[in-house]
């Protein structure tokens, strides 16, 4: 893929970082004719390296605090001993945690936040025949989700927020389609007042994709609460981290909570009664019992990640795109899951950040639409996502960093814009 002239060894080290070893790539043996078929470019986005040793770090999931490590074993030695390491109270007491956190009534505890999405659509029957309207902007999650249940995803555009774009959303109607799925994307609230009077006025569901959006809330609800299903990740790397594979779906009908529950348990009733055929999904009790000690340090890093989020705001409005600032740290409308800008030189900023040490991400290269599995579905058109999935760019955003950590990336972005401004 890579001709002589711009092999690693000719490259200066910045360059030479970004070169991804297809050799080495997962996957590439059996799908390298996928990947032979793109653009070098996004070939290298796609199979972006691991930077060694980054002077600053997308993501941190390490747990520092000697206290809260030290409780967080304790309950797993309480589990231990206990020995109720299947459902349990624990699942019990993390479930109403989560639904009274986000403003619903039943909360259902499953093993991941795709899975979330998958047992939503099913308990409401969408599935084959039915038509899902999805952004084409998210992780492959939200359309595989819909694909397994049965349903075909139909990919609307999406607008400078990155969040689907309502009227869009309103033009891809059809008689065929049963949900709305919006995607809280990078943990901004999606503008669920239009969401939710457009399928009320369609007879449509919402299910919302919140995976990235534990806490978003503006003064019409909190991400998980505005649906008629909302489906959670609290994966480690989510805003509410659990230790493993986690997730969640809120409901407030209580019929459609008790089929969720039958659902996640190979459709059983009572464990031995099967009414209808589903896997199994439960979610795993020691991360109940864990995440019910972290919980107590959600909040304060939640403060701490959108005064990180206000101080890249700050330093890089007048350099690149850039989500809005938060007011204060009341200021929920995003929890910054990601700080992600825009820049039409992503691919060259991107090796230079990479070139001074800093971790970053293209969350995520393609769009849902574009990906090799869907791509013989009907297409509408996406000229927004089309045109910003070029240009995103996620920033090193968790709690763990310093403010000095963001000026540096903020200072190297501003030295990258007037290297890039004078030509050289
Ligand atoms: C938008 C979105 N939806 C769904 C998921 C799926 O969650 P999980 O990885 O827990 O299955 C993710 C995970 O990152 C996500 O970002």
């Amino acid at each position: 893929m890579t001709n002589v002239k711009d092999s690693p060894e000719n490259m200066t080290p910045p360059d030479r970082m970004a070169v991804p070893s297809t050799a080495k790539a997962p996957g590439t043996a059996l799908y390298g004719n996928i990947l032979g078929e793109m653009p070098e470019e996004l070939v290298a986005e796609l199979l972006q390296p691991t930077l060694p040793n980054p002077r600053v770090r997308f993501r941190d999931l390490s747990v520092q605090d000697p206290e809260l490590r030290a409780r967080l074993l304790h309950v797993v030695d309480e589990l231990l001993r206990d020995g109720r390491l299947l459902m349990g109270p624990a699942v019990e007491k993390w479930e109403r945690l989560i639904a009274d956190y986000c403003g619903a009534r039943y909360c259902v505890g499953v093993s991941s936040g795709t899975n979330a999405i998958y047992l939503a659509l099913r308990a409401f029957d969408i599935g084959p025949g039915d038509e899902v309207i999805v952004p084409a902007m998210s992780w492959i999650a939200t359309a595989n989700a819909v694909v397994l249940a049965g349903a075909t995803p139909v990919f609307v555009d999406v607008g400078d927020d990155l969040n689907i774009d309502v009227s869009n959303a309103e033009a891809a109607i059809t008689p065929r389609t049963r949900a709305i799925l919006p995607v809280h994307y990078t943990g901004r609230l999606c503008d669920m007042i239009s969401i939710g009077t457009l399928a009320a006025r369609h007879g449509l569901r919402v299910i919302e994709d919140a995976a990235q959006a534990f806490g978003a809330a503006d003064e019409s609800g909190r991400a998980g609460g505005f649906g008629d299903a909302a489906a959670f990740s609290l994966n480690p790397m989510k805003v509410f981290p659990g230790f493993g594979e986690v997730g969640a779906v809120l409901v407030n009908d209580p019929k459609i909570c008790e089929r969720l529950r039958a659902l996640r348990y190979l459709g059983t009733v009572n464990k031995e009664v099967c009414v209808e055929p589903s896997l199994n999904h439960k979610i795993d009790t020691i991360q109940a019992a864990m995440m019910l000690v972290s919980y107590d340090v959600v909040e304060p890093a939640l403060v701490r990640r959108l005064e990180l989020a206000a101080r890249y705001c700050q330093r890089l409005k007048d350099l690149v795109g850039c989500p809005a600032a938060p007011r204060s740290a009341a200021d929920r409308r995003s929890v910054f899951f990601d700080f992600t800008i825009t820049t039409p030189r992503r691919g060259e900023m991107r090796r230079f950040l990479e070139g001074r040490g800093i971790e970053v991400k293209i969350r995520h290269p393609l769009l849902m639409s574009q990906q090799p599995a869907y791509r013989h579905l009907d297409r509408r058109p996406l000229p927004n996502a089309e045109r910003l999935v070029k240009q995103i760019l996620s920033l090193p955003l968790h709690e763990k960093l310093t403010d000095d950590q963001i000026d540096y990336v903020a200072e190297s972005i501003s030295d990258f814009c007037s290297t890039a401004a004078s030509g050289r």
